[in-house]
């Protein structure tokens, strides 16, 4: 499917001094480009009235289903400047296909892969002075999303939705940078449990995420790790972020995808780069315990999470009511090579052998 996007463009843009002064320092999430996309859904009709259009403000009437019933799913997904100031996306075929998954978990209408690239694609071509200098590894975050944007009460799939993407500059998502983070682990909070909305990226998951993020606040910690709710030792997620373990050996540990957690491509492109490097990628359960005592003993020396707003950010500690648990490798070695090897791909410092690059700009 091809579309044609009607571009309205932004009356009042930021001047080019005020883009370069906020991608000196984006923060995360902070600042928003010019524009938005935006394609409108209607039962009958399909996906149609392609736009870009000023960012800014969503009029919904009140009763919009996305208000009340939670029916909405969003992606993260980044542009990254070369060295050659050209502008390339990492895999977004891979969140085109995530979305349709989650659309289908959440009763939404599935956006055709073609529709959705087209959609960042435009976005970015708009806004490309947004995305940040290659220096300093700051890149254009994006953020599609879909809500049920029909107004009515009642429990039912809407018949009217629409889908947006919105595209901030962004720097590193903890504020420490690549330091090594503390992560809570809770028992007492789940995130989703089985036949639940675990491997979907919808809103809801997050909001049910937030009261165990709080209480990792608490605890000094940056995340949460969840462990899944009916067994109670098997090890899922980060709030927004999957993990692995590394092994003494070279092992590349992460939970397998059980349906309960997030497919994540920055996981997938870990395990993929983590075999060229010659370690041992292997998915498979893991449980808490077998964490912990696999840190106290040495079994495993390094420890990480993993997103495509975290990157790959060292984990100095696992933290919970009964102690502390804190991998001893030295200065995160296997850790920062990996990181090292799939930012060189998402920058263009080295050959893409896999094909994960597309050229917007
Ligand atoms: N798990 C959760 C719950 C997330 O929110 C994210 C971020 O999108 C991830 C994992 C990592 O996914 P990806 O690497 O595709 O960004
Ligand atoms: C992402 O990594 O894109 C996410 O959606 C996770 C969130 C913590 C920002």
């Amino acid at each position: 499917m091809s579309v044609t996007f009607e571009i309205s463009p932004n009356p009042s843009p930021r001047t080019d001094a005020e883009v370069a002064e906020l991608v000196k320092d984006p923060g995360f999430g902070r600042y928003f480009t010019d524009h938005m996309a935006q394609i409108a859904w209607t039962k009958g009709q399909g996906w149609h009235s392609a736009k870009i259009v000023p960012y800014g403000p969503i009029a919904l009437d009140p009763s919009a289903a996305v208000l009340h019933y939670g029916q909405e799913i969003f992606e993260g997904m980044k542009a990254y400047r070369h060295e050659d100031d050209s502008v390339w996306l990492f895999r977004p075929e891979r969140n085109a296909r995530r979305f349709q998954t989650s659309a289908a978990r959440l009763m939404l209408p599935e956006l055709p892969t073609d529709l959705f690239v087209d959609a960042a694609r435009e976005l970015v071509s708009i806004d490309a002075r947004y995305v940040p200098p290659a220096a300093g590894e700051h890149s254009l975050y994006l953020r599609p999303f879909m809500i049920a944007s029909e107004a009515f009460l009642g429990v039912r799939a809407a018949e009217e939705v629409t889908f947006y993407v919105i595209a901030s500059p962004v720097g590193p998502y903890f504020a420490q940078g690549v330091t090594g983070v503390d992560i809570w682990v809770t028992d007492r909070w789940a995130r989703a449990g089985i036949g639940g909305t675990g491997a979907a990226k919808c809103g809801g998951n997050y909001a049910a995420s937030l009261i165990a993020q709080y209480e990792g606040y608490e605890h000094g910690c940056n995340q949460v790790m969840f462990i899944e709710a009916s067994e109670k030792d098997r090890v899922e997620e980060l709030g927004g972020m999957n993990v692995f373990l590394v092994g003494a050996n070279g092992e590349l540990v992460t939970p397998a995808l059980t349906g309960t957690i997030l497919d994540g491509i920055t996981r997938d492109s870990i395990l993929t780069v983590g075999e060229s490097l010659g370690l041992k990628p292997e998915q498979r359960r893991l449980s808490a315990s077998e964490v912990f005592s696999g840190i106290a003993d040495g079994t495993f020396v390094e420890a990480f999470c993993c997103g495509t707003a975290a990157v790959i950010s060292p984990i100095s500690g696992f933290v919970t009511d009964k102690g502390e648990y804190r991998p001893q490798g030295q200065g995160f070695a296997t850790t920062l090579q990996i990181r090292n090897a799939v930012l060189d791909v998402q920058y263009g410092r080295t050959p893409d052998e896999y094909g994960w690059l597309q050229r917007v700009v």
